[in-house]
């Protein structure tokens, strides 16, 4: 029967390929260039160095080639321009503006002499709690690899070399450097594969990066099967294949499967361990030439031999990034509720509170980035033009790094000072005089990888805060003390809280009852050892009267919690839940006012259950970057309508998502395996086969109008082309975009396919009134599943239903056709 089948086949899923960058030129280029370089020469190469570059060989005028993240904007030792994170860019189901968010991402690292750009990260969402969501494009194989596509695109555009990661499976957070994915093959190409092919294929993406986990219990740095058989030989890669920072664990495997490059430095493929494998036979010159031409043809087709990679724009010239970065907020937030039509707030008295309310969140790990200028949602609300809302604030609701706020602290006894005394050390145990003392009124720093202060090390110092606290109230405080490396807290010379060694981001938090007029001595104590500096200490005084008296006074209050770079990054994976003690200060304040909007800063899912019938308004702000709180201020007053769509599911609870049994290792012996015991049913393939309705389902997103779908025609042209085309008529009050979104659902084989799966989708923006026709052309590849026994993409033929909806479950149009 099968091969009966298999013999009815229609076409095998062809992929359409760009114009090659490595042009035959291009390849007798880089062997002319080879055949000087010694041995010696081309085992050097094999490895990066100084952390971030792919080493110069002078003789043969062969440049460093400089490196950096990240996804959402260049990490550089300058500020560069904070653009929303991945997961927002996906939101935005704008394939233009996902291209000029890649120009503006090359453009900065032209304008720093960056050759290779360490984006974009295309893994696949499956649970709320993996700590890199944020960089990544969602629960969608098909969306995941049109934004990386428009993305790669738009960076390669300017001259620099992109790098799609992380290849592959690498889709959690929790033990990630000894993790195996255990995925299937049909799962692998139908949901973990396709972004990475697209972004090779389509794209023609310069660099692949792997990833720490395993994948099927072999490091993806050296696998036969994802590398040789998949990578190069069924989809061509011809580029440069790089380790991610010490995820290579092999000389001689590696050398024979797997990266070109290890990065950061030689500490596998190390010249004498090679030679010495080379001395053995077990590897072969030709290997090494191999890896050595992938990287010379990648180098000489952006043209980095032949001109300087750093580029000056003068101001007022090239792309207005702080622009770009605005219009993506603006099209990627998305207005999960709004009851009543509570939004736009229009002549209202605004309360704004929340941990994330006088700051701009952003994710942690190598995908943060420093920028200048940022715009807070307060901020944002405040420089509204015109606008006829009247705005208050709340800061000390939350946990506030800001002192004057209470204006409490003070330098000394004297209590003529306010602030806190900061002492800088030149060396990570608070020895000796300090190198640099100061007053500091706000206590929060993200150093990255830079010094604290010019002519400091960029490792190993520390700071001190002293001074005295005086509450004017008695009541209760609690202290918060954050850092990447070591902190504490004493308090009247008594620890009160600390997490003092190396370690990454981490909390800790105490409460203080304390009474008016007293004086406590305050030392707070920091220091960085290697790789990241960052630390906050925040302190949070419980008055609920004062909450009680502005909530009620104001006629809607805004509440902004989430996630930070300290709390959602890589490195480790995140609570489904809010950061401690929001839900309760949702449910506080929703207690005393009936207008509650609550703006959520995360990378994903949160756990919503425990106040989302309180509240009346629920926006998805992801993280926004750095003009996020224009966009938001805009969308909350109604200057421009809400039109972003999710990229993945919101379950109601944990227990709902289909990883909930196998996301993690929940095998009694800890061997370290996750099985993807779901196969392709992940995000709303999966929700749909369980029929447990999320709380808010994939292609989900309110607008401030409505649209009307209608006239569907579905073509079938020669071969398994499709085209379909309807209309959608703006039938609202306003002016608003709207994302249609064409899934098809394989209906003779409904036992083993998703019920249906994203094809393609058409951002729309329509005035008032306005109607627009809308042609989505399909190739077999929207029909095909990996059949496992013949290794390839097929099309069953049968009858495929096509569905227009809004999101994934408000199907507004449907059709057939017969393949
Ligand atoms: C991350 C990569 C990043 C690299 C260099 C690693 O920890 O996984 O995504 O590009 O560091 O910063």
């Amino acid at each position: 029967m099968k091969t009966i089948l298999l013999s009815l086949l229609l076409l095998f899923c062809s992929f359409s390929v760009k114009a090659q960058r490595i042009t035959p030129d291009v390849q007798k280029r880089a062997d002319s260039i080879m055949k000087y370089m010694t041995l010696d020469e081309k085992i050097s190469y094999l490895a990066g160095t100084k952390d971030f570059y792919l080493r110069a060989i002078p003789r043969l005028h062969l440049p460093e080639i400089r490196m950096s993240d990240g996804p959402q904007g260049v990490r550089d030792k300058l500020p560069s321009t904070m653009f929303p994170c991945g997961m927002l860019a996906s939101a935005m189901w704008d394939r233009d503006l996902v291209y000029e968010f890649g120009q503006g991402l090359g453009q900065d690292s032209r304008t720093r002499g960056i050759h290779i750009l360490l984006g974009p990260a295309v893994n696949i969402y499956r649970a709320p709690m993996d700590g890199r969501n944020f960089e990544y494009f969602g629960e969608d194989p098909y969306l995941s690899g049109e934004v990386a596509c428009q993305y790669i695109n738009g960076v390669q555009s300017r001259g620099v070399a992109a790098c799609v990661k992380h290849f592959a499976a690498n889709n959690q957070e929790w033990d990630r450097y000894s993790v195996s994915s255990d995925v299937d093959e049909r799962t692998l190409h139908e949901i973990y594969l396709p972004a990475f092919k697209k972004a090779v294929q389509e794209a023609d993406v310069a660099t692949v990066m792997s990833s720490y986990n395993l994948l099927n219990d072999v490091y993806t740095s050296e696998h036969p099967y994802l590398v040789t058989e998949v990578l190069r030989n069924r989809w061509g890669f011809k580029g440069l294949f790089m380790s991610d920072w010490g995820a290579v664990h092999s000389c001689v495997p590696t050398i024979i499967n797997g990266v070109d490059v290890e990065m950061p430095g030689p500490d596998n493929l190390k010249p004498e361990v090679i030679m010495q494998a080379l001395k053995n036979g077990i590897i072969s010159e030709e290997m090494i030439d191999v890896k050595v031409a992938h990287i010379l043809r990648t180098i000489i087709s952006f043209g980095f031999l032949d001109r300087e990679q750093k580029i000056s724009v003068a101001p007022g010239q090239g792309l207005n990034t702080n622009e770009t970065s605005l219009k993506m907020a603006r099209a990627g937030v998305v207005l999960l509720k709004n009851e009543v039509d509570l939004l736009p707030l229009a002549g209202k008295r605004v309360l704004v509170l929340g941990d994330n309310a006088a700051v701009i969140a952003k994710g942690g790990g190598s995908g943060a980035v420093s920028s200048d200028h940022v715009v807070s949602l307060l901020q944002g609300l405040k420089n509204l033009k015109g606008s006829n809302l009247k705005i208050q604030s709340m800061l000390g609701v939350g946990f506030i790094t800001d002192l004057l706020y209470s204006n409490d602290f003070y330098t000394d006894e004297s209590l003529s000072q306010h602030g806190l005394k900061a002492s800088y050390y030149k060396n990570k145990s608070l020895n000796g005089k300090p190198d640099y003392e100061c007053v500091e009124t706000v206590t929060d720093h993200d150093w990255g990888d830079n010094a604290p202060i010019p002519g400091f090390p960029e490792n190993n110092f520390s700071l001190s805060y002293t001074g005295v606290y005086s509450p004017k109230k008695s009541g209760t405080i609690t202290f918060r003390g954050s850092g990447d490396d070591g902190y504490r807290l004493y308090v009247n010379n008594k620890l009160l809280l600390e997490d003092w060694g190396n370690h990454t981001f981490t909390s800790r938090e105490k409460a203080l009852e304390v009474e008016a007029g007293k004086s406590y001595k305050i030392r707070f104590e920091y220091f960085d050892s290697t790789g990241t500096a960052c630390m906050r200490f925040a302190y949070f005084f419980d008055d609920e009267e004062a909450l009680k008296a502005s909530t009620r006074n104001a006629d809607a209050v805004v509440v902004c919690v989430g996630f930070n770079s300290g709390t959602e990054s890589e490195g480790f994976d995140r609570t489904f839940d809010l950061p401690s003690g929001q839900a309760e200060l949702i449910n506080k304040v929703a207690s005393y006012n009936q207008n509650v909007i609550v703006v959520i800063n995360s990378g994903g899912a949160v756990n919503m259950l425990p106040w989302i019938d309180k509240v009346k308004a629920v926006i998805m702000a992801f993280y926004p970057g750095q003009e996020g709180g224009t966009a938001l201020a805009e969308i909350l007053s109604g200057k421009v309508s809400p039109s972003g769509k999710l990229p993945f599911s919101i379950e109601k609870q944990w227990s709902d998502n289909p990883t909930f049994n196998s996301y993690y290792d929940n095998r009694v012996t800890a061997d370290k395996r996750v099985q993807y015991s779901e196969g392709v049913f992940v995000g709303y393939r999966g929700y749909e086969r369980s029929q447990v309705a999320p709380l808010y389902p994939f292609g989900f997103g309110l607008s401030y109008s409505n649209f009307q779908y209608s006239d569907f025609v579905v073509k079938k042209l020669q071969g398994n082309n499709v085209e379909v085309t309807f209309k959608i008529s703006n039938i609202g009050k306003r002016a608003a975009a709207e994302v249609a979104q064409l899934y098809v659902g394989d209906m003779k084989n409904k036992a083993f396919r998703p019920a249906k799966e994203l094809k393609g989708y058409e951002k729309v923006f329509l005035k008032k009134g306005e109607s627009k026709e809308i042609t989505i052309k399909l190739k077999d590849d929207a029909f095909a599943y990996y059949d496992i026994n013949s290794k390839q993409f097929i099309v069953s033929p049968g009858e495929f239903q096509l569905y227009i909806g809004s999101s994934s479950q408000d199907i507004r149009l449907e059709g057939k056709v017969s393949l």
